[in-house]
């Protein structure tokens, strides 16, 4: 029996697929693909491009053709019913009872996932806005194969606008899983999501070096780039800053790496709303005289604007117009596999947990592009758990768009509780999830929207008070102050949210006692505006901040399992070189996973990994005062009711 299989994610595909595509794609190639001339013969393909192309959709017809199929299109949907209003959900019902499988690009992340799940034939995504774009990594794998004779071990340096291009993103994940090393080289402003860098960590083990506070000192004075070393020796990449020309860029970086392709992007000038400026990295004359790069090979997703100069079309090293000719028998090699081949008969190998709020109320997907904020009446919210982020953080992913959001607030909708969600929740949360009865809210006002109370307070143990922690602060100002000998440029980045308090009194108390003004900001690391912001108004609006050759120091309210931190620093060093980095917590709590060690520590308290540490600061918290408590957490198994087993832990918010 035929399942419906679609292509959203390059992540679709398991690696024994890609191969088996590739190897059907040999038999596509213009010499051989005579014998394939009627196997789609009495199929339909239906291609609809809400978004300008040139090479996917008109590769994806001559494919259909080659292989005996016919197509209906619709290359521009101005001129169709979306122009009326139609949503993408009647849209692709309509469709899907015209042809056999469709071909959808989309200006909204998820657009290809939303309407594969209103459509009864396979949805291929050409490109869904910043998000994946699967089928040119697949012709790109399939000419890097060609041109190199395998892909493992290879090096790849991916350049330009690594945030919005979506060929960028289903690219490095199947890099990663083919063992290829990717440095990464973005322009200024569009460096490769954190979303994207923490899926490479999770699902493939691209890793951070592992840092101390003094190896970061010199990591960062001796090189340009951070190593994202993973657990398997293959695979390396580096994160660096274009603002010079990217040869001479590369030359400084890193002198014994062999390059083995550079792939070159243009800025997606259509998704982005404000250009941070500086130079965008191109390619050109001056790489063609380079003994260096003598064997690297130059690959573009086309179209090209200026970024790739046409001095390398007619040298050996420019393969991108092979690249583009390789859209037919790579998508002939596709649409056989998905509609009469092995992929017709088998689901797709991935599984996620996925959760959906059970209340009318609940998370929403940060970004504002995706499918679930853009077409509210026919998407709802829908993420895959992941159960520990960064700190032990319980995290959300989108399940159409991939963004990440970390869990501030849970709910029982049995008990109708909520209390704010940390990592000794962990087994709790996910038993009410596995039950159905988990509720993720954004914030208190939500919970209590949906007439849900806070969890009473059980037993907890004041560590830390208002005195205290003034103190605490005074001395950390005092040290940082010292250690910075006057120097102008020292920021303060406070991890958002209690961090970037902190760090806001920490800039006070320097200037109340050495007369010295110092600039706070706050480094956000999940939702939609992630990256370094300098407070700019009392209205909370914010501007970015540079961090290049400055020195800086990280401030964070406790330190448990140090993946805050490492997440910290990696936006840190995408944003520009620092000339060095310090770190600054309240509390160190033990228990690292991370070898990161603080500069500047208020109270260490030893803990056990049971117990939930809270600092509450006046600006964030309802609590007048300032103070530290600790909660002892009774394993999950002792009790039999959820509420019992909270209210006797004293998992209050
Ligand atoms: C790309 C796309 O649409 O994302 N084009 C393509 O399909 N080859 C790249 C781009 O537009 O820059």
């Amino acid at each position: 029996m035929n399942v419906k299989r679609d292509l959203i994610s390059i992540e679709d595909l398991s690696d024994r697929e890609i191969e088996e595509i590739f190897a059907l794609a040999d038999e596509m190639l213009p010499e051989r693909r005579a014998a394939k001339a009627g196997v789609l013969a009495g199929k339909i393909m239906a291609t609809l491009f809400y978004e300008a192309s040139t090479r996917t959709r008109l590769s994806f017809e001559a494919s259909m053709q080659r292989l005996g199929g016919s197509v209906i299109s619709c290359p521009d949907m101005k001129n169709s019913s979306a122009a009326k209003g139609e949503t993408i959900a009647d849209t692709a019902r309509v469709v899907s009872s015209y042809a056999d499988v469709m071909v959808v690009r989309h200006y909204w992340d998820g657009a290809a996932q939303a309407m594969a799940e209103f459509a009864d034939v396979p949805v291929i995504n050409a490109g869904d806005g910043s998000h994946e774009h699967p089928t040119q990594t697949l012709c790109d794998l399939y000419t890097l194969k060609k041109e190199k004779g395998s892909l493992k071990g290879l090096t790849v340096v991916i350049c330009g606008d690594l945030k919005h291009g979506r060929t960028i993103h289903s690219l490095v994940y199947a890099l990663a899983r083919f063992g290829v090393n990717v440095v990464t080289l973005a322009a200024n402003g569009m460096e490769l999501p954190q979303y994207v860098i923490e899926k490479l960590e999770r699902e493939y083990r691209y890793d951070l070096t592992p840092v101390s506070s003094n190896d970061l000192q010199s990591a960062v004075a001796e090189t340009d780039a951070i190593y994202l070393t993973p657990n398997h020796p293959h695979q390396l990449a580096l994160f660096t800053q274009v603002d010079r020309d990217l040869q001479g860029r590369i030359e400084g970086m890193a002198q014994g790496l062999k390059f083995d392709a550079f792939y070159v992007t243009r800025k997606q000038k259509e998704r982005i709303k404000k250009d941070a400026g500086g130079q965008y990295p191109s390619l050109g004359e001056k790489f063609l005289k380079e003994r260096r790069f003598k064997d690297t090979v130059v690959m573009h997703p086309l179209p090209r604007v200026d970024e790739l100069s046409p001095a390398i079309d007619k040298d050996r090293r420019g393969i991108y117009f092979k690249q583009a000719a390789y859209g037919v028998p790579v998508r002939m090699a596709l649409l056989q596999f998905l509609l009469t081949g092995s992929g017709a008969r088998a689901r797709s190998h991935r599984r996620m947990l996925l959760y959906r709020s059970p209340e009318r109320l609940g998370p929403e997907c940060p970004n504002l592009n995706c499918v679930t904020r853009t077409e509210i009446q026919s998407t709802q919210p829908c993420f895959e758990l992941l159960p520990a982020g960064p700190g032990g953080a319980l995290i959300l992913r989108c399940f159409y768009c991939n963004h990440q959001l970390k869990v501030e607030f849970v709910g029982h909708t049995v008990s109708r509780r909520y209390c704010a969600c940390d990592a000794s929740l962990g087994e709790t949360v996910m038993e009410w999830f596995t039950r159905g009865e988990l509720a993720v809210f954004d914030s208190i006002k939500q919970a209590e929207e949906l007439d849900y109370e806070p969890y009473k307070g059980g037993p907890q143990r004041s560590i830390m008070g208002e005195e205290e922690i003034l103190t605490a602060i005074r001395q950390i100002s005092k040290q940082i102050f010292k250690d910075g000998e006057g120097d102008e440029r020292l920021a303060l980045l406070g991890i958002k949210s209690k961090g970037a308090v902190l760090a806001r009194r920490i800039a006070a108390e320097i200037e109340n006692s050495h007369g010295r003004k110092v600039e706070a900001a706050e480094i956000e690391i999940f939702g939609g505006n992630e990256g370094i912001h300098r407070v700019a108004g009392d209205d909370g609006t914010t501007e970015p901040l540079s961090v290049k050759d400055r020195p800086v120091v990280i401030v964070d309210d406790v330190i448990y399992t140090g993946k805050t931190v490492k997440s910290a620093l990696s936006i840190i060093f995408k944003a520009g070189r620092p000339r060095s980095v310090r770190l600054a917590v309240l509390i160190d709590r033990g228990h690292r996973e991370v070898p990161v060690k603080p500069n500047y520590v208020g109270k260490h308290i030893p803990s056990s990994e049971k117990e939930r540490v809270r600092v509450k600061l006046r600006e964030v918290e309802q609590d007048e005062k300032d103070k530290v408590v600790i909660y002892s957490i009774i394993g999950a198994e002792k009790a039999e009711n959820p509420e019992a087993r909270i209210q006797s832990t004293g998992a209050g918010i």
